[in-house]
């Protein structure tokens, strides 16, 4: 891939939780998350992978679960509380049987050797009806949190120049190219 670009992010301190509306961020909680996240990877890069064929669980389990790093703590989804979407005085029951919805997710790979003081941001995505609220940037800081307290200091990451959403978030996070 002749356009990736590499950044890295040397970590002070944890970071401050960024709180959007709706929504709430939780670590993998079980099979239901392997769909969450294949629905999330279609329709994320639905417009750079147009030709790629879909992924399926058995893709989800060579890239995580088979993974020496791999836990479900460091795996994040962002959810969104759809009764914060009705009308006010509309009922809940107007809202359809799952009132939490999967936007978004974010994950803090591994590479390396111990002691583990480095870390790569993985596979952030978030729907595309739901950007531009802040979603990525609050996955972003709590996974920055969680390498923290885990002792990990400096992250690294891959993405693309082209995906100028995705530079741009991680340049005014503090991630600088290397
Ligand atoms: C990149 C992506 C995760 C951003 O998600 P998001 O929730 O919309 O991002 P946020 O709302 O948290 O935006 C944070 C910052 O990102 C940048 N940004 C987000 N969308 C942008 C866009 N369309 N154009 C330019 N900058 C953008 C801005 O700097 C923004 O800060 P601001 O709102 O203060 O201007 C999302 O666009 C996405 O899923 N893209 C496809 C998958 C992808 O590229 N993943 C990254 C792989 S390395």
């Amino acid at each position: 891939m002749s356009n990736v670009l590499r950044l890295q992010k040397r970590l002070e301190s944890g970071s401050s939780p960024i709180s959007v509306p709706g929504v709430s961020v939780r670590t993998f909680n079980g099979p239901d998350d392997v769909d969450h996240w294949l629905a999330l990877r279609s329709a994320a890069f639905a417009e750079f992978d147009a030709g790629g064929r879909p992924w399926t669980a058995a893709d989800f389990h060579r890239e995580f679960l088979g993974k020496p790093w791999w836990s479900a703590e460091r795996l994040w989804f962002a959810e969104f509380d759809a009764t914060e979407a009705l009308a006010p005085g509309e009922p809940p029951g107007a809202i359809d049987a799952a009132p939490r919805i999967v936007v978004g997710t974010i994950t803090l790979a591994r590479s390396g050797r111990p002691p583990h003081d480095h870390a790569s941001v993985a596979w952030l995505m978030v729907a595309p009806a739901f950007r531009k609220r802040g979603i990525a940037r609050a996955l972003l800081a709590t996974l920055e949190t969680s390498a923290w307290k885990g002792g990990e200091r400096l992250l690294t990451l891959e993405t693309h120049a082209s995906w100028t959403a995705a530079v741009r978030l991680y340049e005014s996070a503090g991630y600088v190219r290397t």
